[in-house]
């Protein structure tokens, strides 16, 4: 990591008073201050009340043990049974799931409709062989059967790994292989803005990358406009469920501290990082937030326009919402994909209560323009919230005031895949609102923002993010022999320093994110590893080196590569469609560079390192700071030429 000088202040950031929640808010909150006391009081043991949010099959007794870092040890229970079974009583006809495909399509599921379902894959798999402790891989767009077949396994206590459909065949089987996974659930394909895009090839190209034998279970979305073949061992998804309708399977009990899923994310090495999350603590963490900061209640319609394939989609669309019995509005698409009025549209059909998005897409709506969701009748909704990246106060203005008519608060949720749920935010019946801040810690948790020695810095002056408190929700990595801080080239101050790889800086208790400060980079809400793009730029035959930095342009986030090719008469067109055509084949379409830029060198420092500091000013457009410590300041001005002519 490099010095202080990278975190960027914007003081204007910093001067904004707070906005109090809307009184008709307020007043029926889910969580009022004096209940969220008991942390104070309490501490750790607080954290009961989200454990209290579950049903038990072993009620436990310890919140969370120091000494190995579980959370709810002693407590057992199945995560299916909690967000299906318990609700079978009282909700049994209300829908569950409402689901509006591509293609204008629309299914509902209710609850019980839903657990039928869920019942009869789970037989279905258990009948392919599955059992608890193995790792099902989960390959498909948002459609029912991804969240049937998350359901499933967590009901036969299989793990499950989703692993994003715009993901290629090779990232597929690399992320298969380290789970060591025999099963894949795969859709025959999925409409990306309009389109059909085949996955049929996937359960080949895992096949031949992989050492263990793999069963495949078949999704049709295609339809009949796509013949998939089925080889020998392949079932399918439709025939499956056929076979064991009306069975019903008892949900295996698990720990508490057992896995529930894995989840592959971006890091700091070339590698995908696996984030292992739990059964009672993911769950009570996710159910607590739902609650606490989304405000969600039993009867309300809930959109979130994440994709299942991410951390947010298995929080804050399945696990934590289907838990409160919530029902949830499942859409299949990118949430700024045209037509530009359709989440309006879906917003006033549904009478959406909750909705919560990107700031990437609250930016493209407000490029769009007003007259759009004005056309449509949002006043349904009582509370609208982002994650993924920081608003710009800008944006939360617009989203405050056009979409929720100064009428709903909202709510700048800061986590991460590693956390597993919201740690800051504001909690929108109690706290005020600091338009770009994401708030102060949930109450207990302790964040802190410190320097390069793990000391607190001042108020108001930029530094590393850290958590310094366990949470429910913690991976299970972060439990273990290796704590993520002892890794961390930043000293954590405190036993439990999380250190979160954001700078961030406070001011007046609200936490304010600057963004990334490690090796990865997050572009328009999603991560990316700089390392492993940079170490498939560098494997394309005539790559010398590279460097990969996010970039604005104007509010337009991008992936911005540098690239040095290894002689002076390169064909740089071509090398431009190979570094594509690599990237595209080892990660997927969704990961190719917005923009590459061929430079005769990369500017280093004296010891050799490559400073990508200059390289995010150059893309960022920004005034150039010091270059005096260059090795080869000439470059500069190369660089800074051919981005300005590509
Ligand atoms: C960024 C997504 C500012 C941050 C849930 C973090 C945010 C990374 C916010 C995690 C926010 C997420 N304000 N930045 N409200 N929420 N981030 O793992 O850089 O895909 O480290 O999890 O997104 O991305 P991930």
């Amino acid at each position: 990591m490099v010095g202080g000088d990278e975190f960027e202040l914007e003081t204007e950031k910093l001067a904004t008073e707070r906005i109090a929640p809307p009184q008709s808010f307020v007043e029926q909150a889910n969580v009022t201050p004096t209940q969220l006391e008991r942390f104070s009081e309490e501490g750790v043991d607080a954290w009961e009340m989200a454990g209290d949010l579950l049903t038990w099959d072993q009620p436990y007794r310890t919140v969370f043990d120091e000494d190995d870092g579980d959370w709810f040890p002693d407590g057992r229970l199945n995560a299916t049974a909690n967000c299906l079974d318990r609700h079978l009583d009282s909700r049994k006809n209300q829908r569950a799931l409402v689901w509006e495909g591509q293609l204008g399509e629309t299914r509902t599921e209710t609850y019980l409709e839903l657990s039928r379902k869920v019942n009869a894959f789970a037989a279905g798999l258990r009948d392919l062989g599955v059992e608890a402790g193995d790792v099902v891989t989960l390959h498909m767009p948002v459609i029912p059967e991804l969240p049937v077949a998350m359901l499933a396994c967590a009901r036969i206590g299989a793990v499950h790994a989703v692993v994003y459909a715009g993901f290629s065949g090779e990232a597929l089987a690399t992320r298969m292989a380290e789970s060591d996974s025999s099963y894949l659930v795969v859709s025959d394909g999925y409409y990306r803005r309009g389109d059909a895009v085949s996955l049929t090839n996937r359960a080949e190209t895992v096949r031949a990358g992989l050492d263990q034998k793999v069963t495949t279970v078949v999704v049709d979305r295609l339809g009949e406009h796509h013949e998939y073949s089925l080889g020998d061992n392949d079932y399918q998804y439709r025939r499956l469920l056929d076979e064991h309708r009306g069975e019903t399977v008892e949900p295996v009990s698990r720990r508490a501290t057992d896995e529930l899923f894995l989840i592959y994310t971006s890091g700091t090495t070339g590698e995908p990082k696996r984030v292992t999350h739990t059964t009672g603590g993911y769950l009570a963490h996710t159910a607590w937030t739902s609650h606490a900061v989304l405000d969600i209640e039993p009867g309300d319609t809930y959109l979130c326009t994440a994709d299942l394939g991410w951390i947010t989609g298995h929080s804050y669309i399945v696990y934590g919402p289907l838990a409160l019995g919530t029902t949830v509005l499942l859409r299949e698409g990118e949430a700024d994909q045209p037509p530009k009025t359709k989440l309006w549209e879906l917003v006033e059909k549904h009478a959406v209560d909750i909705l919560y998005t990107s700031p990437t897409a609250i930016r493209t709506f407000m490029k769009w323009g007003a007259e759009y969701p004005d056309k449509y009748d949002l006043s349904s909704l009582r509370l609208l919230g982002t994650v993924g990246e920081p608003i710009n106060p800008e944006a939360w203005r617009w989203l405050y005031e056009q979409i929720g008519d100064e009428q709903c608060p909202v709510v700048d949720t800061w986590w991460q895949t590693e956390t597993g749920g919201h740690l800051i935010t504001t909690i929108p019946g109690v706290d005020g609102m600091k338009p770009g801040s994401a708030g102060p810690p949930l109450p207990g948790v302790e964040a802190t923002v410190v320097d390069e020695t793990g000391t607190e810095v001042e108020e108001t002056t930029g530094g590393y993010l850290a958590i310094e408190t366990p949470w429910p929700g913690m991976p299970r990595e972060l439990s273990e022999e290796t704590r993520w801080a002892e890794t961390s080239d930043v000293l954590p101050n405190s036993e439990w320093a999380y250190m979160t790889g954001d700078g961030a800086v406070v001011d007046d208790e609200y936490i304010t994110i600057l963004g990334r400060v490690d090796d990865v980079i997050n572009v328009s809400g999603r991560r990316y590893g700089t390392m492993e793009l940079e170490s498939i730029m560098i494997g394309v035959d005539g790559i010398a080196e590279a460097a990969v930095v996010s970039g604005y342009d104007d509010h337009d986030q991008g992936i911005y590569a540098f690239a040095n090719p290894d002689s002076d008469s390169a064909d740089e067109p071509a090398l431009r469609v190979r570094i594509n055509r690599e990237i595209e084949r080892e990660i997927g379409p969704f990961a190719r560079p917005d923009r590459i830029v061929f430079t005769p060198e990369l500017p280093k420092t004296s010891s050799g390192k490559i400073m990508r500091r200059l390289l995010t000013d150059i893309a960022h457009g920004n005034e150039l700071g010091d270059t005096s410590a260059l090795r080869n300041p000439e470059v500069v001005g190369e660089i800074e030429s051919a981005t300005q002519s590509d």
